[in-house]
C-alpha cells in the first residue's frame, strides 16, 4: 500500500487496458530468466515459468486471494507454493491434484520471440505462419524499447500510410488494407525510391520499387515483409505495460538464402541501426500525442479507422 502522502503517478490514473483476445510477445528469449518471472499485458498480470529448457506462461494471481506469484511464489517441482498462506498452486490442468490451479496461457517460442495467446478467439493463422517461416529464415533480436504510448500506436504505424513520407521520407504508392484471408488485418503498397530527397525535390538515389505488405494478428503484433533486391521481415511486438506506455521488440526475419544459416551480425548492424534511427523518430511523435486527444479524422485515414475496428475486437 501507498503511504498516504504518496501520490500514485500520473500515467497510472487511466485505468488500465485487459486484452481479452490475441497473440502478443511477452519477451525475448533471452530476457526471461530460469525460476519465475512477472510480466504484464497491459491489466493482465502473467507469469513466466523457465525450467528444463521450457517457457511456460500463467496467471500471475494466487487463486486463493490473489497474491502475485512473481512475488510471492516459489517453484516447486509442477507446482508453485504461494508464500501468503502457504498453498500449493497447480501449474494448469494436469499437474491439479489441490483445489488450486493456475491457469495457463498457450505459449509460443520461435526463434528468440516468446510469444503468449490470451485466448482462443481471434489467434487467427500466426501460429502457422511462423512455422512457415521457420525452415527459410533466421529470427534475429535486433531491438528491445520502451514507449511512452499504448502498443496499439506503434503498430497502427504499418497502417498510416502518410506516415512513411512525413516521418521517414519514404513515398508509398499503390496503398491498400484489407482482412487476412485467415483473420487479421493486412496492408500492402509499394516503397518507392527516392528514400530520402533533396529539399527541391529531386532524388538523392534511384531504387527499384520495394513491395511492403504487413500483417496485424493483434493490437500488439504486426508483421512486415519487405520485398525487393533484398527481402527480409520484421515482426513488431508492442505490449503494454498498463501505465500507458508499452515494451516494444523488434525481430529481424532473415531469408536463410541470403543471410545464410546464422546470419553474421556484422552484416545485420547498419539494419539495426537504421531500425532504431526509425523508430526513435517514429517515437518523438508518439510520446507527443496527448493520451487523450480527439483526432480529426479525414478520409484518407480510413485505413487508420479500419486497424482501431480491428483492434476493438480484441478487448
Ligand atoms: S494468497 Fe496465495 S496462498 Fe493465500
Ligand atoms: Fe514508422
Amino acid at each position: 500500500m501507498l503511504p498516504s502522502n504518496v501520490a500514485p503517478h500520473p500515467a497510472e490514473s487511466p485505468a488500465p487496458l485487459r486484452p481479452r483476445h490475441g497473440w502478443f510477445q511477452l519477451a525475448f528469449v533471452s530476457q526471461v530468466p530460469e525460476g519465475i518471472s512477472s510480466w504484464k499485458i497491459g491489466a493482465l498480470r502473467l507469469i513466466l515459468v523457465r525450467a528444463e529448457a521450457s517457457i511456460r506462461c500463467f496467471d500471475a494471481n494466487c487463486p486463493h486471494r490473489g497474491a502475485h506469484l512473481g512475488v510471492s511464489g516459489r517453484l516447486e517441482d509442477n507446482a508453485i507454493v504461494c508464500s501468503y498462506h502457504g498453498y500449493r498452486i497447480g501449474l494448469g490442468a494436469q499437474a491439479c491434484s489441490g483445489r488450486f490451479m493456475l491457469r495457463e496461457f498457450p505459449t509460443l517460442v520461435v526463434g528468440c520471440m516468446v510469444l503468449v495467446r490470451v485466448s482462443e478467439e481471434r489467434q487467427f493463422d500466426l501460429e502457422a505462419v511462423l512455422a512457415a517461416l521457420t525452415s527459410e529464415h533466421s529470427f534475429v533480436e535486433a531491438l528491445h524499447l520502451e514507449v511512452r504510448a499504448p502498443m496499439s500506436l506503434v503498430i497502427e504505424n504499418g497502417f498510416d500510410a502518410r506516415h512513411f513520407e512525413g516521418i521517414h521520407g519514404i513515398t508509398v504508392r499503390d496503398f491498400e488494407v484489407a482482412p487476412r484471408a485467415r483473420g487479421g488485418l493486412q496492408a500492402r503498397g509499394l516503397f518507392l525510391a527516392p528514400f530520402r530527397q533533396r529539399r527541391d525535390g529531386t532524388p538523392l538515389t534511384t531504387l527499384s520499387p520495394v513491395p511492403f505488405e504487413a500483417d496485424a494478428f493483434s493490437p500488439g503484433l504486426i508483421l512486415v515483409r519487405l520485398g525487393g533486391d533484398h527481402p527480409y521481415g520484421v515482426m513488431t511486438g508492442a505490449t503494454d505495460r498498463g501505465d500507458g506506455s508499452c515494451e516494444v521488440r523488434l525481430t529481424f526475419v532473415l531469408p536463410k538464402a541470403a543471410w545464410g544459416d546464422t546470419p553474421d551480425p556484422q552484416r545485420y548492424q547498419p539494419l539495426i541501426r537504421y531500425s532504431r534511427a526509425g523508430i526513435e523518430d517514429d517515437r518523438r511523435v508518439w510520446e507527443s500525442i496527448a493520451p487523450d486527444f480527439v483526432p480529426d479524422l479525414v478520409p484518407e485515414d480510413r485505413s487508420i479507422t479500419r486497424f482501431r475496428a480491428f483492434c476493438a475486437d480484441f478487448y
